[in-house]
């Protein structure tokens, strides 16, 4: 089946009992068993199985080209589960310009447990190459990256990581491109990392996270820590994403459209000192993006002139555009992420331009959001 008829059917049957049509949401925590030690159909709890979780599991598994998806509780608990799997003293190289909230995981909470962390530029294979050190066990990368739309050749890295003798596993965060448009295992990652809050769920609704692997030794690791953790979504936030996931690809182009009308505006404006788009000719990755990416996304970035103060003024005149963090839900969002997502790169290696604006380009009439950015341009 081809990925559109996936995102709707994937994981999904009519219920066997009554047919319905929509998966049920299971709102239980136990189940019954026909004797001690034998639950029915393999579910004993709801932390370690639940039938709407396991629906949206096999769902990411089929989208991502993967054998198996776990869904977690936000994509920060997912990226902790993965995180979970190195032993102390374990080195991991991640990019460095990955999501501020991965950066504070990985620099303020598991550096504490004795993991090592370097962040190099993924963008250049040779530097993940030269960074790789006998103890790293793990390369986390993000592509495109948050804020400054970075491109990875994913391929490029993975070979260079397994080419390396401890085999460390490459782990790619797809929140920003969904599988619609990049599926980083068939380009050689081991685990597909996603933050649902976002494409996925795709209307701002829930927030919940993904991990999605093709070995299944590697999903048994997961799936313990998985359990033996905890951090699960409910069965209402499982249906809420995998209703989400039945229009994401007509999302996802509509996104792309919508964002080809705004890029329109911005490439030559005279207020901005610089773009940011994946498939946007000035792109200094643009060859890897139109190869490893189906379109450039929604996701718009843009450095104004006059700095933070432009940048503030800008964010708070639009009147479409919601000021808001977060992203990938059918509303634009415009935000500043040097003053709001990333503040906690402040002071780092990661600091984030503070004329930077992110915009999260929604589904709305493409002439509105032109017309709205537009007037807020002429306040900046
Ligand atoms: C690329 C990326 N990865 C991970 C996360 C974290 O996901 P969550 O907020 O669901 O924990 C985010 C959140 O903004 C993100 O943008």
């Amino acid at each position: 089946m081809k990925f559109e008829t996936l995102a709707i059917h994937a994981g999904q049957e009519p219920d066997p009992n009554n047919g319905a049509v929509m998966t049920p949401v299971y709102f239980t925590s136990t189940y019954m068993q026909d004797g001690v030690g034998k639950p029915r159909q393999g579910y004993e709890y709801s932390r370690t199985k639940n039938p709407t979780r396991k629906a949206l599991e096999d769902c990411l598994a089929a989208l991502e080209g993967g054998s198996f998806g776990l869904a977690l509780s936000s994509g920060l608990a997912a990226a902790d589960t993965v995180l979970r799997l190195m032993d102390k003293d374990a080195h991991v190289l991640a990019g460095n310009d990955v999501y501020g909230g991965t950066f504070r995981l990985f620099d303020k909470v598991l550096r504490r447990f004795g993991l090592d962390f370097d962040f190099v530029d993924t963008t250049d294979p040779e530097s993940v190459a030269e960074a790789l050190t006998p103890r790293t066990r793990l390369v986390w990368l993000e592509t495109p990256t948050n804020p400054y739309l970075r491109v990875t050749d994913i391929r490029a890295v993975a070979e260079v990581v397994h080419a390396h003798a401890n085999h460390p596993l490459l782990v790619v965060d797809n929140t920003f491109a969904t599988p619609y448009l990049q599926r980083p295992l068939e380009l050689g990652a081991d685990i597909v990392v996603h933050s649902m809050t976002k494409y996925l769920g795709g209307h701002s609704d829930v927030v919940s996270g993904a991990l999605v692997v093709k070995d299944q030794a590697l999903y048994e690791k997961l799936a313990f820590l998985q359990n033996a953790v905890g951090a699960v979504p409910g069965p209402m936030d499982c249906f809420l994403v995998l209703r989400g996931i039945k229009t994401l690809p007509v999302r996802m182009d509509r996104h792309a459209e919508n964002a080809a009308a705004i890029l329109a505006l911005l490439e030559n404006h005279p207020k901005v000192e610089r773009l940011m788009y994946p498939h946007h000719p000035s792109h200094p990755q643009i060859k890897v993006a139109k190869q490893q990416m189906k379109s450039g996304g929604g996701i718009v970035c843009f450095i104004v002139k006059g700095g933070q103060k432009s940048s503030h003024k800008l964010v708070e005149s639009t009147k479409i555009f919601t000021l808001a963090e977060s992203l990938g839900g059918v509303e634009s969002l415009i935000e500043v992420p040097a003053a709001m997502t990333h503040l906690s790169t402040a002071g780092s290696q990661m600091e984030v331009d503070p004329g930077l604006i992110r915009l999260s380009v929604g589904i709305e009439n493409k002439d509105d959001l032109v017309q709205d950015l537009e007037q807020a341009l002429a306040k900046a």
